[in-house]
């Protein structure tokens, strides 16, 4: 261990994903957070659909007109002497692998669900990847002032739905215009809700123990304490039990309760958060884990981004620290091209302001200034070290578009941005198996980054372009050494490339891909690009 302040700084780090379908309260919540955490004094200016104003997060000229968050971002804030970073996945109804991406950058999940809906399609999919790593997945169930679930039958729905067994932390009391509390479990604690203004934290919370009856009688009335201990005595029997190995193996979710919008139930969850959460965890490299306090400084890029602002016409490469300090005046190495240079003011960002940042540790996140040499998934360290963390997978695509520029003058322009829009992961970029760039088709995880890739094109490369949709769904990348012009496909079977000449196959459906092994002895079919 190289200094008791960098080791005393990473184990104060916590980084989550926050992650939900549209419209569940993630933006709301994150608001809660951040105005917990001080970083903001009034919630309300955070957050603003398409005409007000807009949420931190939110960047990108497209975002601002739709009202929606496109891109993903990076948070700090400070809670009971903890600093916590939240990464931001997009909220709107579409997915790009920048979401999938962002979730390789967070040590732990929070996942919220709107209390009268349960678990819904996009929920499914994220936590599909927070399962695929293992991770620890926190559960917030969202808007209790509004009228909710039965409470078992939606701990049943996240046991079936997404197939992890859930433990409550804490329980409501009645929902809706009934919302009287929430009872902590271990605590034995009700504590009492009352309503707040919009945007303020200052709403009371009482907490009266469940052995002082009188009290809790006077508050919520004889009734509901009557279903509150049956309830209690049910879930006592019946429930997991709370167990924190399983937690942080992400094979139990721990569930709270509470409404972002009145700022009931958030800073009880972020304390339980911050005794369940995991510190920065290592990656591995070479297949050795590399711990995160005893190494120096490593750190891999998740995600670049183009022209955030149009104030600072740039791209930046999002890195997650994974060991040791960052210091700003220090030199580092970027593994995949050898070379050896200062990272160019290296930045947090909040909406339109940057700060730059003199150091940074284990677990943040920072931004900075891509010269053109960053990829997703590159690896930067201290010169003398040679660390090497795993690429990021690359998801594949699930729905395809032919590109037709309008002017075909603009050719020069229309390659270049078309190639850095991919570059950056929004988009993948495919070609006919036997022609040459003329023809582009696209490939995308949801279906607005077409989108995006219009519009960008016209706003940052001056190109129109036409999309013409193609029936395709499943993509798949041809991992053995077949002749490709031997290949025996399905009717609806198509060949294409990659940028870099691989060779992959597209089809309508799944039933297609299986007649297709079933037809070509050797072949080898896989879901995932590797890097
Ligand atoms: P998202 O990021 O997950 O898409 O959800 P967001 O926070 O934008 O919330 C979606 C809507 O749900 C918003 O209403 C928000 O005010 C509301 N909401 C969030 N949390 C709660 C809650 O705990 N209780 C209740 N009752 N509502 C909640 P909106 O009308 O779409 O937007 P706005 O006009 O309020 O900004």
């Amino acid at each position: 261990m190289k200094d008791k302040n960098t080791a005393q700084e990473i184990s104060k780090r916590r980084t989550f994903a926050i992650i939900s379908h549209p419209d569940a309260g993630k933006t709301t919540l994150t608001e809660k957070f951040l105005l917990y955490g001080g970083v903001i004094n009034q919630a309300g200016s955070v957050k603003g659909k398409a005409t007000s104003k807009h949420a931190v997060s939110d960047w990108m000229e497209i975002e601002k007109q739709r009202g929606i968050s496109v891109t993903s971002s990076a948070l700090q804030f400070n809670f009971e002497d903890h600093c916590i970073n939240i990464l931001d996945t997009p909220g709107h109804q579409d997915f790009s692998e920048d979401t999938y991406r962002t979730l390789m950058a967070a040590d732990s999940a929070v996942m919220v669900i709107d209390a009268s809906k349960g678990v819904e399609a996009q929920t499914r999919k994220l936590f599909k990847v927070c399962r695929m790593r293992h991770i620890p997945i926190f559960t917030f169930i969202n808007k209790l002032d509004r009228d909710a679930k039965d409470t078992f039958e939606l701990m049943e729905d996240i046991e079936n739905n997404l197939g992890i067994e859930t433990c409550p932390v804490n329980w409501p009391v009645g929902s809706g215009k009934n919302f009287k509390g929430i009872y902590e479990r271990k605590e034995k604690d009700l504590v009492t809700f009352s309503g707040t203004e919009k945007g303020t934290k200052e709403g009371e919370e009482k907490y009266i123990s469940i052995d002082d009856v009188k009290a809790i009688e006077a508050q919520i009335g004889d009734e509901a304490l009557v279903e509150l201990e049956n309830e209690i005595e049910l879930l006592d029997g019946a429930g997991a039990e709370f167990d924190l190995e399983k937690v942080r193996a992400g094979e139990l979710t721990p569930v709270f309760f509470g409404s972002a919008l009145q700022n009931f139930g958030i800073e009880i969850f972020l304390h339980h958060f911050l005794q369940m959460a995991t510190l920065p965890t290592g990656r591995v490299s070479g297949g050795e884990v590399i711990d995160p306090v005893e190494h120096d400084f490593s750190a891999f890029v998740f995600k670049i981004q183009a022209n955030m602002n149009s104030k600072h016409r740039d791209r930046i490469a999002f890195m997650r620290i994974c060991s040791g300090k960052y210091e700003a005046d220090k030199e580092i190495k970027h593994i995949q091209s050898g070379r050896t240079f200062r990272l160019s003011q290296p930045q947090q960002l909040m909406a339109d302001e940057r700060k730059i940042l003199s150091e940074a540790y284990a677990g943040d996140i920072i931004g900075v200034f891509d010269p053109g040499v960053f990829s997703i998934g590159d690896t930067v360290c201290m010169p003398k070290d040679n660390v090497k963390y795993e690429g990021i997978p690359t998801f594949a695509p699930e729905h395809f578009a032919r590109v037709r520029q309008v002017d075909t003058m603009k050719r020069k322009q229309f390659v270049k941005g078309i190639e850095q829009i991919a570059q950056e992961g929004a988009i993948q970029i495919f070609q006919e198996f036997n022609s040459g760039l003329e023809e582009i088709i696209v490939g995308v995880v949801g279906v607005l980054q077409f989108d995006v890739l219009k519009f960008r094109l016209k706003n940052e490369y001056s190109v129109d372009i036409m999309l013409d949709n193609l029936p395709y769904e499943y993509i798949r990348w041809v991992d053995s050494d077949t002749d490709m012009t031997k290949i025996e496909g399905t009717s609806d079977m198509k060949k294409i490339k990659d940028m870099s000449g691989r060779p992959l196959l597209l089809f309508i459906n799944e039933w297609s891909v299986d007649m297709t092994l079933k037809r070509n002895k050797g072949l080898i079919l896989s879901e995932f690009k590797k890097n």
